[in-house]
């Protein structure tokens, strides 16, 4: 089967998505987890831009160490020295060259005409290839260039030197079907064309990025060129995510493989994603957070039945996670079912159906039902979770030049136990001091602060979800004073906490198993 060549321009053209600028440590973060991902050229920057770029493109030259490394660089001789200078301690470096073949680039940008533009880009593939046997040219604006000059640029890039041709939709203009024949033209009538990969490089203006991609690989491209999570120039790139995944469900109709490891996918979104501030949109295909979550009853119930009733993909698949079924006003009894299990209650038939109608109403009220609501609803008259530990005082010692420090008394039966400690910050020194009377290590997977009432003095709702050994458990605080709030909520973890472990020793009718 033919494998399709996965150019990852995350550390480049992701990194020009407006708001994104990438420190060099975090370039070979996301280089490395790309290496492992499984890509198979990562372009690592734009070494001429700036000092800054110059330097995180050596230093993932340096890095890598199976995957191609490679630099853009415009068809200006500072430029293409600038690159090989960056990517020279590469395994396998790769200079990527371009030069604009569209009229309206030719005529205002580069004021150059079609037979200056030849010239220098042959020119600037020849002395690239000085430095480099990896050069890869791109004609900027293909998609809009006349036909018959492009496949004379294609042709005097090939016989320059270039391995690599690729074919930019560089503002997202194209069609797939457009595209597609674009690519099958070029591959039929440039008489050197197989002296060449041919690759494409496709924008997100139309939203077709994907489309394009695939489009191009069904009319014989070898190389696509895409990013994680799809940021990139304006509406952005085609997401690499997207066009693997694809490739992969849809194998019947792509005859063509990656050398993607899929189950890296979801932890490499994540990561550009933290390290570039740039929010996955929930419902994003393949790595959103809605990716795999079925809010309606009759999917819910059809998933639980057999989940590729609704699911062309697993999630553990891409490295998701389980399924998520959310819970809501539309959710059937089955669904609410399982997530109490899931969420470690197993309830009589009695308490599952007063449960069951809190639910439903609640779900009227609210959109969606989380797992803390679940908690609350159970928790709410059907099961009670004993107070082992109540918050009884709270001193702090805070402030920007001082060590916070923090005093508490928890009541415990008839007495007041105390403990104290110092921490990072106040509520770290808060739980601290809790730690260290209840004995109980855990830690904290989750806090989350929200203002439930509004005005100076408004209530705060502290959320914390913790885990000791393999037990996870949330709880809630509120109170007018956030550190109070965050104790609260603690405390009222680490009663569920010791709740939950008394029932896996005694259990009764209704336990939480968590
Ligand atoms: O979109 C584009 O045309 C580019 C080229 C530099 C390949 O990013
Ligand atoms: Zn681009």
């Amino acid at each position: 089967m033919k494998r399709i060549i996965i150019f990852d321009t995350t550390l480049r053209d992701g990194e020009q998505s407006p708001g994104a600028s990438l420190d060099s440590h975090s370039k070979i973060e996301i280089a490395r987890q790309l290496e492992r991902l499984g890509v198979d050229v990562i372009e690592a920057g734009f070494p001429i831009a700036s000092k800054g770029d110059f330097d995180a493109v050596s230093k993932v030259a340096r890095v890598v160490k199976s995957v191609s490394v490679c630099g853009l660089a415009r068809s200006i001789k500072a430029d293409i020295e600038a690159c090989a200078k960056a990517v020279k301690s590469a395994r396998r470096p790769r200079i990527h060259v371009f030069l604009a073949t569209s009229k309206i680039h030719m005529q205002y940008k580069l004021k150059k005409a079609e037979s200056e533009i030849v010239k220098l880009a042959e020119w600037a593939v020849g002395y690239a290839r000085k430095f480099c046997d990896d050069v890869e040219f791109s004609p900027e604006d293909a998609s809009r260039s006349d036909r018959d000059f492009l496949c004379r640029v294609v042709e005097s890039v090939i016989k320059a030197g270039a391995k690599t041709v690729n074919i930019p939709d560089t503002v997202g203009y194209a069609i797939p079907v457009e595209f597609g024949s674009l690519i099958r033209d070029i591959k039929t009538r440039v008489p050197n064309i197989d002296k060449a990969i041919i690759s494409v490089h496709c924008h997100n203006d139309l939203g077709l990025g994907v489309s394009n991609s695939l489009s191009a690989i069904e009319n014989g491209a070898e190389q696509v060129e895409c990013t994680i999570n799809g940021i990139g120039e304006r509406a952005g790139n085609a997401s690499l995510e997207e066009i693997v995944m694809a490739i992969d469900t849809r194998k019947d109709i792509f005859d063509v493989t990656t050398s993607i490891n899929k189950r890296e996918l979801c932890k490499t979104s994540r990561l550009v994603s933290k390290l570039t501030g740039i929010v996955v949109q929930p419902n994003k295909a393949i790595v959103g957070q809605n990716a795999f979550s079925h809010e309606a009853g009759i999917h819910q119930d059809g998933v639980l039945k057999k989940r590729s009733t609704y699911e062309i993909i697993k999630p553990e698949d891409v490295g998701f996670g389980a399924t998520k079924l959310v819970l809501g006003k539309h959710s059937g009894r089955h669904a609410f079912n399982d997530r109490l299990i899931k969420l470690g209650f197993e309830l009589n038939e009695k308490e599952l159906l007063k449960a069951f109608e809190n639910f439903k109403a609640l779900a009227d009220k609210k959109k969606e039902i989380f797992d803390e609501d679940i908690f609350s609803i159970v928790e709410d008259g059907i099961v009670s979770i004993p107070e082992t530990y109540r918050l009884e005082d709270l001193n702090i010692v805070s402030g920007n030049k001082i060590t916070p420090k923090a005093a508490i008394g928890l009541k415990k039966g008839a007495r007041i136990l105390k403990g104290a400690s110092s921490g990072d910050g106040p509520v770290d020194a808060c739980y601290k001091a809790i730690d260290s009377i209840t004995g109980l290590k855990s830690k904290l997977l989750d806090y989350s602060l929200k203002s439930i009432t509004s005005g100076k003095d408004a209530l705060g709702e502290v959320t914390v979800r913790i885990r000791s050994n393999k037990d996870e458990v949330s709880g809630r605080g509120t109170s007018t004073d956030i550190i109070e709030a965050s104790a609260k909520a603690y405390v009222n973890a680490v009663n569920k906490l010791i709740y939950s472990r008394s029932r896996k020793t005694r259990p009764g009718s209704a336990k939480l198993k968590l």
